[in-house]
């Protein structure tokens, strides 16, 4: 067996991410002149069946033995040109498809057998991913001819069919198993010596990121009066300031931009939004702004003077200090890791990606990429007139604090 070529194959449930993965693992392959090629067996049945059929959830059910034979040839199809492809020039062949069962497996690993095989299984059950996954899928050509409703219980449907043969990896030669989600890696098996294979276990572990523009909302009533917390809305001011975050941004492609649930990151992101082409809004509870508990819509001097002791002992700690009723930095950290997760996952192939977030927030949003001590990251400046740009990947680390409105504004515009 020769070493020095490998075969991927990726399993999972569909909207698990294994298409995101096959297309991270090719870039970064190609990254470092490694010949990869995808082999993707949904795109065989588009071509070779009308979308009619294939969108139709019963084309997946196990019981269906003409369509149970069409899709074991696409995957027989897929492994000869696989085959041919490392017997030229390839390095690496990725074959994405469900391959949920061990029948079709155990076909792969027979019929694939003169390089190692590593099978992937992507799983993710977050319940809230998976629903904004599937309304994305469900946005596919595939679907066009379905209202939204019908093509989401088509989708479920054909999720419950590959359920009711799925497998996990237990009995295969090579695999790992990936919180598709997390990026972490649940368990492993080597039977055999896998190429590239310390490579290849970074990539799936990394969490790269090509462009995120990271913005606080814009001017609020609050903010004029150094109020903290509640749900206001923009001024005047802050209201011209996300009109030049749109017109900032025009010219950039932004699929989605990720908000928190609350009005002020909402209105700015509209305003952004309005001047793309296709861009979709996503509220994330993850990334609300710290709940300040007792002192919610309170002025800091209003605090000083009535909670001495409250208003005291957060300047002491900062960072662990937790508002009566309300929160710490230190207890929103997981649930900003989790937005930062789901974002990324949901962004999947864009390049760019936005976050309008709020200042507690943007400040752990910005340590996540940024080292920063725990004592420090409260202080991190968040300004409303800039918005942060950052690049995070294996060859390139970027942190750049840009104004948005040089050319909008006559004026210095202030931030609030
Ligand atoms: O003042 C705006 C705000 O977003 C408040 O809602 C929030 O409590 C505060 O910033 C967080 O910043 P700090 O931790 O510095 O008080």
């Amino acid at each position: 067996m020769s070493d020095d070529k490998l075969y991927i194959v990726l399993m999972g449930l569909p909207a698990r991410g294994k298409s995101t993965l096959a297309l991270r693992l090719l870039e970064a392959f190609r990254k470092d002149h490694i010949h990869t090629r995808i082999f993707n067996n949904g795109n065989l049945r588009r071509i070779y069946r009308p979308l009619a059929e294939t969108s139709c959830a019963e084309f997946y059910s196990p019981n269906n033995s003409n369509a149970v034979e069409l899709r074991n040839q696409f995957a027989r199809m897929h492994c000869e040109k696989a085959k041919a492809y490392l017997d030229n020039s390839g390095q690496v062949a990725i074959l994405d498809a469900t391959n949920a069962g061990r029948n079709r497996r155990e076909m792969l690993e027979k019929y694939l057998n003169n390089h190692p095989l590593l099978f992937i299984e992507c799983i993710n059950d977050d319940e809230d991913i998976l629903d904004l996954s599937i309304l994305e899928k469900t946005k596919l050509p595939e679907f066009k001819h379905l209202d939204g409703k019908t093509a989401k219980t088509e989708f479920l449907k054909r999720i419950d069919y590959y359920k009711m043969i799925y497998a996990p990896l237990k009995v295969e030669r090579n695999y790992v198993r990936l919180d598709s989600l997390q990026n972490k890696i649940l368990s492993e098996k080597h039977t055999d010596a896998i190429p590239l294979y310390a490579r290849l276990r970074d990539y799936l572990v990394t969490d790269e990121v090509k462009n995120l523009f990271l913005i606080r909302h814009t001017q609020t009533e609050y903010n004029i009066e150094d109020r903290i917390g509640g749900d206001p809305g923009l001024t005047k001011k802050g209201k011209e300031q996300a009109e030049a975050l749109g017109q900032f941004f025009a010219g950039r492609k932004i699929s989605y931009i990720f908000t928190s649930s609350l009005l002020r990151t909402k209105r700015t992101a509209e305003a952004i939004a309005a001047r793309q082409d296709a861009c979709r809004i996503i509220a994330l509870k993850e990334f609300n702004e710290i709940h300040a508990g007792v002192c919610e819509g309170m002025t800091y001097a209003e605090i000083e003077k009535e909670m001495p002791k409250v208003f005291r002992a957060r300047e002491t700690n900062k960072y662990a200090y937790v508002y009566p009723e309300g929160e710490s930095y230190a207890m929103m950290k997981p649930r900003i890791e989790e937005g930062i997760k789901k974002s990324f996952f949901l962004n999947r192939r864009a390049h760019n990606i936005m976050i309008v977030g709020h200042q507690a927030v943007n400040r752990l949003i910005l340590s996540h990429f940024l080292y920063r001590r725990e004592v420090d990251v409260p202080y991190i400046y968040i300004p409303q007139d800039r918005f942060y740009h950052i690049v995070s990947t294996q060859n390139k680390k970027l942190f750049e604090l840009k104004r948005y409105d040089k050319h909008f504004f006559k004026k210095t515009a202030q931030g609030g």
